[in-house]
């Protein structure tokens, strides 16, 4: 599914985030990828998902050069959910929040009012439907974050960090729905420091450290 070949990353400040990132990542299972802070898993997680695009190596995603793909196939085939969810909310409502990309994609009416409602439901996010999105409480946030990324059913997962800002109760939801999402094929890489999390549903992990693999259980 992903195929990274000496991946190295320098932000334009000269900072090199990744060297030598050598990865292949299948289609289906949870891959967890931690490590300390700064040692560049959201670069990577970003690379996977093809938001950016190595300094040097390649990137690819079923055979493909992230270069040659545009935003919408990327986003076709993964959905990418921030470190910080107020970077991918923009809505005036929870619900449109919900819609938008489905309204964009042409789905018929119907069938978008049935998997918004879906969506709200499973998040519990049902009374907040009319709410400002950027006045919710962060968990709250990321809940709809995530919401708005599985709306759109993608077959393949990169989430950072999904369950910092949440409490006990709503990271066992999380956690509960991650595994039936994997138990309906659908593969993911989980950027995450909560070691419950990869050590119980991880079919592997990989620990960066300054930017290269230290250690990978594969
Ligand atoms: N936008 C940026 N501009 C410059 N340097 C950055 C930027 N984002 C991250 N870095 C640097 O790249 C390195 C890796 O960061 P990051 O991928 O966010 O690590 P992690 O997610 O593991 O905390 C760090 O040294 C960080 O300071
Ligand atoms: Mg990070």
């Amino acid at each position: 599914m992903l195929k990274m070949t000496d991946v190295c990353y320098n932000y334009s400040t000269g900072d090199r985030a990744l060297s030598g990132v050598s990865l292949r990542i299948p289609g289906a299972g949870m891959t967890a990828i931690t490590g300390p802070n700064g040692s560049g898993k959201t670069t990577l997680g970003k690379i996977m998902a093809g938001i950016i695009k190595p300094t040097s190596g390649s990137a690819k995603i079923s055979g493909k050069d992230t270069r040659d793909m545009s935003l919408g196939e990327i986003g076709r085939k993964i959905g990418y959910l921030f470190q910080e969810p107020e970077r991918q909310i923009f809505a005036p409502t929870v619900e449109e929040e919900l819609s938008f990309v489905l309204r964009v994609q042409g789905v018929p009416d119907a069938e978008i009012a049935q998997r918004v409602e879906r969506m709200l439901e499973r998040f519990h996010l049902a009374d907040l439907r009319e709410r400002f999105p950027f006045l919710l409480s962060r968990g709250e946030k990321q809940r709809l974050a995530l919401a708005a990324v599985l709306v759109n059913r993608p077959g393949f997962l990169v989430l950072d960090e999904p369950t910092t800002a949440l409490d006990l109760k709503r990271q066992r939801d999380l956690l509960d729905l991650l595994k039936e999402l994997l138990e309906d094929d659908v593969g993911m890489v989980v950027i995450s420091h909560d070691r419950r999390l990869v050590t119980r549903h991880a079919s592997r992990v990989i620990e960066l450290v300054g930017g290269e693999v230290l250690r990978d259980s594969a």
